[in-house]
């Protein structure tokens, strides 16, 4: 590798260059992310028309003691289900352990030794009762409740509790209890823990892997779940916003599972400006997976996109901001990005080019400023419509995705830019393995290569809750505890320093291997201001071998100290990370030392290298 930073053509990645993608799939959000406990917590998750089926929840104690169903009585307007709770304990019936409903969570609640956790559900009785909540496997006590005695009138009450956990289950269910006679109508039964990142929601666990990533900025919700099987089950934005005991909730019937919408429109935008990124929506254009709109009738869906970025980023005084405001968040959000849908400029759709003709000509006029993103490649051939950026997916075998280095090398320079919002290696790469990260990393150095047109790049999906095996491979692995990232976790890592780092021309000299791939960046340690020289390898090939670099072109002087190696590789090119093992494959950093411009490291078959000179 030779490199030169007086070179003319050292030139700025984008800012915006490495972002991440979050969708609802794997239970990424509702049992991830989203740290609400209680699963189908309205009791919708069986449908409209479903009066029968108590979904997730289970009966506890006698059974002859009590009879369940759905009841569409509840005082929640846009979500009628409530759970209808026939409880023939008495006198002449007594059942002294109780009896009542149970819910398992999301694959098991994590109560943990310590922590509080705010307990809310409403719940209509003609007469006075005594719920009693308890955790399977841990001890709680009360440490605030905002009705102590509570008589039961006929009327909706809403009951919250704060307790705090004495042990520790992973796996704990939620119980509610009764000894009591009666007939009860509950609804909207949640269980917060309340050390959420910065009391926003978000588990802290996960959020901290996303922050880790540094992401610029963070496209949401989709992926197909914008989309839905059906366009009757797509992600409809006003129905997510508001507060979380009066949304619908809807099914994700792409991914096959009920969503309550805790995390909603409102919540992704917060987890941008959390994250410090700029966030990017997605929004449905008119398109299921097995229906679309035609473009004579797309004009509600113009109005809902208009009124989303109204709402994201509208004055607080207006119809939508206000609403934001109401919420808590009168600053508008920095929405500087739409996506016109989700892949629908595929030939099985007829109707792209004229909806997405709509969408632009009404945000442009009324917003000039927003960036749109098309669904048509043009990283081929130019698009026949006006764009700021085009979107491109891409899902290859690991030998594909090597190749894909190239990828962006012929595109026209003239055209819109590129936003790779989702790439990474499907099938070879089983649960996520070293040699589907090491494809990808050759694959971002092209696009590093190549960003003066590639503007924005995330991996694709984020994550993957263990029990829901929807798509694999993920970068973040979790369940109700645990967390890992997968050797594509790590790449991206390796990638972080390169938004808005200056990239140098080099060139890689090969005399056998046609298996490597090499990018140099100089970029700026933000906390102490020190500039590094960073050059970045992969060798996607099975022998190891030595890379002879040559900084001689430099005009900075290479500090002897402070300079380090990172690399990551395994002994075997299909090792994994796990629970048990979640360390298996990382990159591991150690000094570098140098003394003159030259020097020779050694290239691990499988393996991708970072190299730091202090500068
Ligand atoms: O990332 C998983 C899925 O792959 C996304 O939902 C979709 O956009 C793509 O087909």
């Amino acid at each position: 590798v030779n490199a030169a930073s007086n070179n003319a053509t050292a030139r700025q990645i984008p800012n915006t260059f490495l972002g991440v993608f979050v969708e609802e799939i794997n239970h990424a959000g509702a049992g991830g992310l989203w740290a609400e406990l209680v699963i189908n917590r309205g009791f919708e998750a069986g449908g409209p028309n479903n009066a029968l089926n108590v979904y997730n929840w289970s009966i506890i104690g006698d059974e002859s003691s009590i009879s369940v169903s759905i009841s569409r009585t509840s005082c929640f307007e846009r979500n009628k289900a409530a759970l209808q709770m026939e409880v023939y304990c008495g006198a002449h019936k007594p059942c002294p352990y109780g009896v009542g409903i149970s819910n398992p969570g999301y694959w098991g609640m994590n109560i943990e030794q310590g922590k509080r956790y705010k307990v809310v559900y409403h719940v209509k009785s003609e007469r006075k009762f005594d719920f009693q909540l308890s955790f399977t496997g841990v001890d709680v006590i009360k440490v605030a409740s905002s009705r102590r005695h509570v008589y039961g009138d006929g009327k909706w009450k809403r009951v919250e509790t704060i307790v705090e956990a004495k042990t520790t289950n992973h796996y704990s269910s939620l119980q509610i209890t009764t000894t009591r006679e009666g007939s009860y109508l509950l609804d909207q039964v949640s269980v917060m823990p309340l050390d959420t990142y910065m009391g926003h929601g978000f588990r802290n666990d996960l959020f901290q892997m996303v922050a880790d990533l540094k992401p610029k900025f963070l496209r949401f919700p989709g992926g197909c779940y914008v989309e839905g099987n059906y366009l009757r089950n797509r992600f409809q934005w006003k129905d997510t916003i508001g507060p979380w005991e009066e949304r619908p909730g809807h099914l994700g019937d792409v991914w096959n599972y009920w969503s309550d919408d805790g995390i909603g429109f409102f919540e992704y935008l917060l987890l941008a400006e959390d994250l410090g990124a700029l966030p990017i929506w997605v929004f449905n254009a008119g398109f299921g997976l097995n229906d679309e709109i035609d473009t004579s009738s797309i004009e509600s869906y113009v109005q809902d996109a208009l009124d989303g970025i109204e709402f994201a980023r509208g004055s607080p005084t207006s119809q939508w901001g206000s609403v934001r405001a109401a919420m808590g968040h009168p600053t508008p959000f920095d929405l500087r990005y739409v996506a016109v849908g989700n892949e629908n400029c595929w030939q099985t759709y007829f109707n792209y080019q004229g909806n997405y003709l709509k969408f632009y000509e009404a945000i442009k006029a009324a917003y000039p400023d927003i960036q749109i993103i098309s669904n048509c490649d043009a990283s081929r051939k130019p698009l026949n419509h006006p764009a700021d950026l085009f979107d491109f997916h891409t899902y290859p075998s690991s030998n594909d995705m090597f190749s894909l280095f190239t990828k962006f090398d012929n595109t026209s320079r003239s055209g819109p830019k590129a936003f790779v919002s989702e790439y990474a290696v499907k099938s070879d790469a089983a649960n996520g393995n070293l040699l589907a990260a090491v494809a990808e990393a050759a694959f971002l150095i092209g696009l590093e290569k190549n960003s003066d047109i590639v503007e924005m790049v995330s991996y694709a999906p984020l994550f993957l809750n263990i029990n829901d095996k929807r798509w694999i491979p993920d970068a973040i692995v979790f369940d109700s505890y645990q967390v890992y990232g997968t050797p594509s976790y790590w790449v991206q890592k390796l990638f972080i320093e390169s938004s808005g780092a200056t990239f140098i021309d080099s060139t890689l000299s090969t005399t056998s291997s046609n298996k490597l791939a090499a990018s140099v960046i100089i970029w700026q340690d933000s906390s102490d201001k020190k500039n590094y020289l960073r050059i970045k390898a992969v060798n996607f090939g099975a022998a190891a071998e030595s890379l002879d670099i040559d900084l001689s072109g430099l005009d900075s002087n290479v500090q002897q100290y402070g300079s380090t190696i990172t690399v990551l590789t395994s002994t075997n090119v299909m090792d994994e990370n796990s629970f048990l093992e979640p360390k298996k494959v990382v990159p591991q950093t150690s000094p570098l030392e140098i003394d003159d411009k030259h020097l020779i490291v050694l290239l691990p078959s499988y393996s991708v290298i970072s190299l730091d000179f202090l500068i």
